[in-house]
C-alpha cells in the first residue's frame, strides 16, 4: 500500500460486532497496513489477506464455498483456515490472522504463518521424480511435491532457455508493455535452489526408456527416474506459406517469442495478425495498446464463434473494432512477400510485423516414440497415468476422461494444466487421486475479461442471462437441456457459482 493510502474499512483490532457480520458474510477491514478479509461461517470467524496471491483479485467479491474462498477473477481457491492456495492459478498462500471472539465481537489478533496441510506420505514414496517440461503443469507438479513435504529428488528438464513463466501474460500485459519483465517468471532463481528442484534449462529430452526407467537428453546424457511426468505442452502452428519464415513473421509461445515481438513492435507501424483465436486477438489488443495499426485475417465468419457462439463472437468483433482493429474475415493469407501479406480475396496488406495465431499442436513426439498410447493427445487414465506404469502426463498434451462432459478431452488452458500437474504430483507419490476439476479458462481483451467454465464442443441451446452487447452476461451452453459450459463477462460470482454447480453435479 502507498504510504499515504488510507487502509480499507474498519480497524479490525478494535473488534467487529458479530451482529454486523451475517453468516456467510464478508467484510474488508485492516490491521495496520494489511488489508484483511473477515469472514463469518456459522460460529467461526476467519481473517485472511483480502487480495488473491495470483494478480491481487479482490477476494471479497468472490465466493465462499465451505471453509474456502474463491477469487472472482480467475477462480483460484484458498483455505480460510490455513491460507493455502487450493486451486491454481494461485500457487502462493494468503496470510491468515487469529481471531478472538469476546462480548459479541470479533477481534483480529496476530498474523499466522501459512501452514499447508500435507497428506500423510504413502509408504515407499518414489526416490527420484523427473518432470519433462518447465511450463504450467511441470511447475505446479514440482511445487506440489515440495508442498507435500516430498523429500526425494526432483529433476525438471525443459528445452526452453527460460524457467517457468507466466505464459498467459505473454500475449497480454507483457506484450502490451504494461507488465515489467520481472513479473513474468513464476518464481525467482533462488526458489529452485532453496526447494531442491534441479531445474535444467535448454535440456531437450529426446527419448524415454520405460523399461530402464530413464530419459535421454539431446547431448546423450541419461536421467534415471522412478516416476516420470510428461508435461511437454504444445507448439504454435506456423502456416506453410511462401514467406512464412521471414524474420518479421512471428509465432507466440515462449518468453523469447514474446520478447521478439515486443522488440519489433517498438518500430512497427502496421501489423497483420493471422488468426482470430484467443491468442491472435489478445495479440491484436496488445499491439493496439502500442498504437500500432492492426489487421486481423481469419477464415471464420465471426471471431471465436466455434467456442463462444455467434452473439459473443459479434461482441468480441465489435470491441476490437471499437479499439481500431480492422478485420478481414472469411479470408486467408496466401503469401508473405516482403512487407506485403497477400490475401486469398485478391488484395494485399502492408505489414512490418506479422503474428500467426492459428492454433497449437501438442508436443507428442517424445511420447509417441516411447510407444505410449496416442489419440489426438497422450491418453491418460482418470488418475493421469499413461499406459506405461509410472509415467504420468498433464497439461496441453493430456487427453483425460472428463467426468463432467462424459468425454475424453484435451484442452489448452493454463489452470487445467496447473491443476493436472498438481494431481499428477499427488499420484506420483501414490495418493491415487482422480482428476475431476471443472475446466476453466480466461481471456482478456483490453479491459474486458471473458471467463469460461466447463467444456462444450457442441450445443443445441445457448441461454443468455443479462445482455451480451452491454458486456454484462452469463451465457450457458446446453446440450439436451444439460449445462455443459458457461461463459461470462463481468458476472464473476455467477461464473463461480456455475463452476461449483458443475462440480456438485458429478460428485
Ligand atoms: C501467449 C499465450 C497466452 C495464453 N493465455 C492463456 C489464458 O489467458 N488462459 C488460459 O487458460 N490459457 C492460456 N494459454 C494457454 C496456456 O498457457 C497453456 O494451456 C499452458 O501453458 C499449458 O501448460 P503445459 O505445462 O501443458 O505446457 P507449457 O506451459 O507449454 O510447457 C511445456 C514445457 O515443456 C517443454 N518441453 C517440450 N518438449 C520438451 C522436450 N522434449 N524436452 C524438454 N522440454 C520440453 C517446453 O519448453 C515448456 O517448458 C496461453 C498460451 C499462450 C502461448
Ligand atoms: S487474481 Fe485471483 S485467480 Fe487471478
Amino acid at each position: 500500500m502507498a504510504e499515504d493510502a488510507k487502509p480499507a474499512g474498519p480497524d479490525l483490532t478494535k473488534g467487529v460486532a458479530l451482529s454486523d457480520l451475517a453468516d456467510g458474510g464478508m467484510l474488508v477491514g485492516h490491521v495496520g497496513g494489511d488489508e484483511i478479509l473477515l469472514v463469518r461461517r456459522g460460529n467461526e470467524v476467519f481473517a485472511v489477506g483480502a487480495q488473491c496471491s495470483h494478480y491481487h483479485g479482490p477476494l471479497a467479491e468472490g465466493l465462499l464455498v465451505g471453509d474456502t474462498v474463491r477469487c472472482p477473477w480467475h477462480h483460484a481457491c484458498f483455505s480460510l483456515r490455513t491460507g493455502e492456495p487450493l486451486h491454481p492459478p494461485a500457487l502462493s498462500p494468503i496470510d491468515c490472522w487469529s481471531v478472538e471472539q469476546r462480548g459479541g465481537k470479533a477481534f483480529v489478533k496476530e498474523k499466522q504463518a501459512a501452514k499447508p496441510v500435507a497428506r500423510p506420505m504413502p509408504v515407499n514414496p518414489p526416490g527420484r521424480i523427473v518432470i519433462v517440461g518447465g511450463g504450467a503443469a511441470g511447475f505446479a507438479a514440482a511445487e506440489m511435491l515440495r508442498r507435500q513435504d516430498y523429500k526425494g529428488s526432483i529433476v525438471m528438464l525443459s528445452d526452453d532457455d527460460a524457467g517457468p513463466v507466466d505464459r498467459p501474460n505473454l500475449s497480454k500485459d507483457y506484450l502490451a508493455g504494461s507488465a515489467p519483465a520481472d513479473w513474468i517468471p513464476l518464481r525467482g532463481d533462488d526458489y529452485y535452489k532453496d526447494n531442491g528442484i534441479d531445474l535444467r534449462l535448454k535440456a531437450n529430452v529426446t527419448a524415454i526408456d520405460a523399461r530402464a526407467r530413464e530419459v535421454t537428453l539431446g547431448d546423450g546424457g541419461k536421467v534415471p527416474y522412478d516416476r516420470l511426468l510428461l508435461a511437454t505442452g504444445a507448439e504454435p502452428v506456423r502456416l506453410q506459406l511462401p514467406g512464412a519464415d521471414l524474420p518479421h513473421v512471428h509465432t507466440l509461445r515462449s518468453l523469447a517469442d514474446s520478447t521478439a515481438i515486443v522488440a519489433r513492435a517498438t518500430t512497427a507501424k502496421r501489423a497483420v495478425v493471422i488468426g482470430a483465436s484467443f491468442i491472435g486477438l489478445e495479440v491484436a489488443a496488445s499491439l493496439r495498446a502500442r498504437q500500432i495499426e492492426v489487421h486481423v485475417v481469419a477464415p471464420e465468419k465471426r471471431p471465436m464463434e466455434r467456442i463462444l457462439g455467434p452473439a459473443m463472437g459479434d461482441l468480441v468483433r465489435a470491441l476490437h473494432e471499437e479499439k481500431g482493429v480492422i478485420f478481414h474475415l472469411e479470408d486467408a493469407p496466401v503469401a508473405i512477400e516482403g512487407k506485403q501479406v497477400r490475401l486469398k480475396s485478391g488484395g494485399a496488406l502492408e505489414a512490418d510485423l506479422v503474428v500467426m495465431g492459428v492454433g497449437v499442436r501438442p508436443r507428442l513426439a517424445l511420447a509417441e516414440k516411447a510407444g505410449l498410447t496416442i489419440d489426438k493427445g497422450l491418453v491418460v487414465s482418470a488418475r493421469l497415468e499413461t499406459n506405461a506404469p509410472g509415467i504420468f502426463a498433464a497439461g496441453d498434451i493430456a487427453r483425460w476422461p472428463d467426468p463432467h462432459s462424459g468425454q475424453t478431452i484435451r484442452v489448452e488452458h493454463w489452470v487445467v494444466a496447473e491443476r493436472q500437474g498438481q494431481t499428477a504430483a499427488l499420484n506420483m507419490l501414490g495418493h491415487g487421486v482422480v482428476f475431476d476439476a471443472v475446466p476453466f479458462f480466461w481471456s482478456q481483451h483490453y479491459d474486458m475479461p471473458i471467463n469460461y467454465v466447463g467444456h462444450a464442443e457442441k450445443w443445441d441451446e445457448i441461454a443468455v442471462e443479462g445482455d451480451i452487447a452491454a458486456r454484462d452476461c452469463l451465457v450457458r451452453y446446453k446440450l439436451g437441456g444439460r449445462i455443459l459450459a458457461a461463459a461470462s463477462i463481468y458476472r464473476d460470482v455467477a461464473s463461480l457459482q456455475a463452476e461449483v454447480a458443475m462440480e456438485r453435479e458429478t460428485t
